[in-house]
C-alpha cells in the first residue's frame, strides 16, 4: 500500500460516517458535484468508504486526464458493472487489446459507412411517424427508445427487432437501475451475493444475450455482407482466421454497440423534444429550416450540410442535457494537478453537466440558444469545455453515427409534427447510466401539414 502525504491531497469535504458522502452523492450525484464545486473550487476530493474521489471541473484539467496524461489512466472500478454487462468490449477495455479492437471496428463508422446507413434510418423514423395519430398523447422517451432500437438492430445487425424493442428497453432498464451500486464499497463482492436485484440484474442480461446472439447467429448463417457492423466483424475472422475476433470478443463488442448506441441517442433526442416545446422562437426557426431544405420530402444524405440549425439544435440539447453527465477514471499512479497530488488507485470524474451550465465557459448557461454553435461546427471547435461525447484517444466511436441518426430524426419529425409537453407532466433529472428524464416525458403530437 503506497502512503498517501495527506498535505498534498485536494480540499474537499470531510465526513464523519464510515460510508462517507455515500448518500449525499446517491440521493443527488449532480446536486452533490455542483455544490462541493462551488465550495472548494476546480480540483475537489472527497471519499465514500475507503474509495478516493476527486473532481476535477477545468477544461484545462480535463484535458491533462483525457488526453495528455491518458496513459496514466484506466476505465477501472467505476466500469465494472459496465463489464458485468458488456464484457470486454470497446468500452470496458483497456490498452493493446481496446488498441485491436478499435483498429477493426473503425471501419464501421467511417463517413461512407454512416452515409450508407441513411435509408435503414429514414426507413425506422418513418415507421414511428406512420403509427402517429393528430392530437395523440405520447412518451416521446419511449418513442424514441423504440425507434432507436430499430435502427440500431438495422443498421449493425442488419435484423428488424421493432417487435422485440418494448422487451430489450425494459431488459436495460432492470440491468441499469442496479448501476448506482457501483459507488458502494465492496460492490464487486455484493454483486455475488443472490440478492433479489442481483438476480433480477442476471436474468435481464440473459435477455439482451440472447437477443444479440440470436441477430449474430442470423449474420452467420446467412452468409451475406450487408455492410452492417456484425458483418464486418465476422469478416475480420473468416480473413484473418486466428488473427480476428473470437465469438466471445465479437458478442462483447456487438452488444456494446448496441447498448451504447440506443440509450444515449434516445435520451439526446428526448431533451431536445422537451426543449423545443419550451422555446417556441427555437423552434420556428428549425421549421423555417426544414420548410426551406425538404419541402415536405424526407431528409436524404445530400441535406445533411444544409440542415445547419437542426445541427445547432442538436449541439445546444446536448450542451444543456448531455446523455453521458459524468465521465468517470481511475488513476494508475499518482497524478500531480496544479499544486495537488491525486494518489494512484483514485476515481477521477469529470462532469460534461457541469461544465456545460458553468459561466465561465457560457454567457447565459441555462438558456437554450442554438446560435452558441454559429461559429463552431456543433461544438467540434471548442474542446475541453463541451465534451458530450468525451475528448481524446477514448472518446465515442459512434459521435458521427449520433449526429447522422439524430439530425435525421429531428428533420423528418418536425418538418411534420409539432410536438408539445403535456403541461402538468412533471420534468426531473435521473442521472443513471445516462441523464434521463425521471418521468418519461409525455408530450401531444399536432401534425403540422
Ligand atoms: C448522443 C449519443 C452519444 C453520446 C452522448 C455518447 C457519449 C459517449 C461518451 C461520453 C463516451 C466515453 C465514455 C468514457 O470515456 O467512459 C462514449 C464512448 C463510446 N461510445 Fe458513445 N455516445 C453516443 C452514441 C454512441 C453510438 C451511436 C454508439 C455506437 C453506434 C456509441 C458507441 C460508443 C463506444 C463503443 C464507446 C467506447 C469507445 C472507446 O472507449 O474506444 N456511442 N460515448
Amino acid at each position: 500500500m503506497s502512503t498517501v502525504d495527506r498535505s498534498k491531497l485536494p480540499p474537499g469535504p470531510k465526513s464523519k460516517f464510515p460510508l462517507g458522502h455515500l448518500f449525499s452523492y446517491r440521493r443527488d450525484s449532480i446536486g452533490f458535484l455542483k455544490k462541493i464545486a462551488k465550495e472548494y473550487g476546480d480540483i475537489v476530493h472527497f471519499k465514500i468508504g475507503p474509495i478516493r474521489i476527486v473532481l476535477l471541473n477545468h477544461p484545462d484539467y480535463i484535458k491533462e486526464v483525457l488526453t495528455v496524461q491518458h496513459r496514466n489512466f484506466v476505465k477501472g472500478r467505476p466500469l465494472e458493472m459496465a463489464k458485468e454487462l458488456l464484457g470486454e468490449g470497446l468500452l470496458t477495455s483497456e490498452g493493446d487489446f481496446h488498441k485491436r479492437h478499435s483498429r477493426m471496428i473503425q471501419p464501421a463508422f467511417h463517413r461512407n459507412m454512416i452515409e450508407s446507413y441513411v435509408p435503414a434510418m429514414i426507413k425506422c423514423i418513418s415507421q414511428m411517424m406512420g403509427k402517429w395519430q393528430d392530437g395523440m398523447k405520447t412518451d416521446m422517451k419511449d418513442e424514441m427508445t423504440d425507434m432507436s432500437i430499430a435502427i440500431a438492430g438495422k443498421t449493425l445487425f442488419n435484423a428488424d427487432i421493432t417487435k422485440e424493442a418494448p422487451e430489450i428497453s425494459k431488459a436495460l432498464d432492470t440491468a441499469t437501475s442496479l448501476f448506482g451500486r457501483i459507488s458502494l464499497p465492496f460492490s464487486e463482492w455484493l454483486l455475488k451475493l443472490p440478492l433479489p436485484g442481483n438476480l433480477r440484474f442476471y436474468k435481464a442480461k440473459q435477455r439482451l444475450d440472447n437477443i444479440v446472439s440470436r441477430m449474430i447467429n442470423e449474420c452467420r448463417k446467412n452468409k451475406m455482407d450487408n455492410g452492417d457492423l456484425v458483418s464486418l466483424l465476422l469478416r475480420t475472422q473468416d480473413e484473418n482466421g486466428s488473427g480476428g475476433l473470437s465469438d466471445e470478443e465479437i458478442r462483447d463488442e456487438a452488444i456494446t454497440l448496441f447498448l451504447t448506441a440506443f440509450d444515449t441517442t434516445s435520451t439526446a433526442l428526448t431533451w431536445t423534444w422537451y426543449l423545443l416545446s419550451q422555446n417556441p422562437e427555437a423552434e420556428a426557426e428549425l421549421h423555417k429550416e426544414l420548410d426551406h431544405v425538404l419541402n415536405g420530402r424526407l431528409p436524404v444524405v445530400e441535406d445533411i450540410p444544409n440542415l445547419k440549425y437542426s445541427r445547432m439544435v442538436l449541439g445546444e440539447s446536448m450542451r444543456l442535457y448531455p446523455p453521458s453527465y459524468v465521465i468517470p477514471r481511475q488513476a494508475v499512479e499518482d497524478f500531480a494537478i496544479d499544486k495537488y497530488i491525486v494518489p494512484r488507485g483514485s476515481i477521477v470524474l469529470m462532469s460534461p453537466y457541469l461544465g456545460h451550465h458553468d459561466p465561465r465557459f457560457y454567457s447565459e448557461p441555462e438558456k437554450f440558444n442554438p446560435y452558441t454553435w454559429d461559429k463552431h461546427s456543433h461544438g467540434l471547435d471548442s474542446k475541453y469545455e463541451y465534451f458530450p461525447f468525451s475528448r481524446g484517444p477514448r472518446s465515442c466511436i459512434g459521435e458521427p453515427f449520433a449526429w447522422m441518426l439524430e439530425t435525421l430524426a429531428i428533420a423528418s419529425v418536425a418538418q411534420s409534427w409539432k410536438i408539445k409537453h403535456v403541461p402538468d407532466h412533471p420534468v426531473e433529472l435521473l442521472p443513471l447510466i445516462n441523464l434521463r428524464p425521471k418521468y418519461g416525458m409525455m408530450m401531444t403530437l399536432h401534425r403540422r401539414k
